[in-house]
């Protein structure tokens, strides 16, 4: 374990592109341990490339990313839970099927059907557990990816946008199992557009042109502005006018 054992994931000057485009650009982050920590910016920005850098679909072409003091590899990428944007399910297994599936690649044995059964009442869906994907709603199969990434108990989550299309009541719940997840040392990775998610982050980074433009608890990031009553977003225009000041 190297100096950062105590975050749960240190990005260091990292650059990544797609062909000719250049999604990240010298990016580089700290996430402690046991926070639930969100990744706002506009659409572009860079929120889902780096959270599949940090899953370790996509490897950075510059610079450094380590995991629970690791650097990032096949074994690390066991100890996250992720949730891609776009689900990724099986659609000719059940619900039940789907979640299962994961248990059995984490190797989660005895255990895995009482697990199975739990992040599915988490998520409302353990009464269509048999039913198959095809016949969900959309935010229902939003509820199940979730579910999918939970079930082996990971000590980090990668959730890009895990809230589109959930009911308020729903997400209410899912922000009360997060809290209870960090209160257990698990660091949660959210991307999110909305400024309820913010709010209920511990941390926040502010991306932009595949840069995190500034890092910091919601409270202090409005405080920077100077202004009583500021906004998330108030903040965010703060430090973008900022950058193109200095820019
Ligand atoms: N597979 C891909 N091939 C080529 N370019 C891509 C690909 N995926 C993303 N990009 C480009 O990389 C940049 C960053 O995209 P990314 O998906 O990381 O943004 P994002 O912050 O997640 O946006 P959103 O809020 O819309 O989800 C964008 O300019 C995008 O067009
Ligand atoms: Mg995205």
């Amino acid at each position: 374990m190297g100096a950062q054992a105590g975050l749960a994931v240190e990005v260091v000057g990292v650059d990544f592109s797609y062909g000719g485009l250049r999604a990240l650009d010298g990016l580089s982050l700290t996430v402690p341990r046991g926070v639930s920590f969100g990744l706002l910016g506009p659409n572009g920005a860079g929120k889902t490339t780096l959270i599949r850098m940090l899953a370790g679909l996509l490897h950075p072409r510059r610079g450094t990313v380590t995991i629970l003091g690791e650097p990032s590899s096949p074994q690390t990428a066991a100890s996250m839970g992720y949730m891609p944007q776009l689900h990724a399910l099986y659609g000719e297994l059940s619900v039940f099927h789907n979640v299962d599936f994961f248990t059995r690649m984490y190797g989660l044995g005895k255990a895995r059907r009482q697990r199975v059964e739990e992040v599915l009442r988490l998520v409302g869906l353990w009464e269509r557990r048999r039913d198959s994907v095809l016949h969900l709603s959309g935010g229902m199969k939003q509820r199940l990816s979730l579910a999918c990434a939970l079930v082996h108990q990971p000590p980090l989550l990668l959730l890009d946008e895990p809230t589109v299309g959930l009911d308020p009541e729903l997400r209410a719940t899912f922000w009360e199992h997060f809290r209870v997840l960090n209160s257990k040392g698990t660091a949660i990775i959210i991307s999110s557009h909305t400024m309820d998610d913010a709010a209920h982050c511990g941390e926040l980074a502010f991306l932009r042109a595949g840069k995190v433009i500034a890092q910091g608890a919601p409270a202090q990031l409005r405080a920077a502005t100077g202004r009583q009553g500021a906004t998330l977003e108030d903040a965010f225009l703060y430090y973008v006018r900022q950058g193109l000041d200095r820019g």
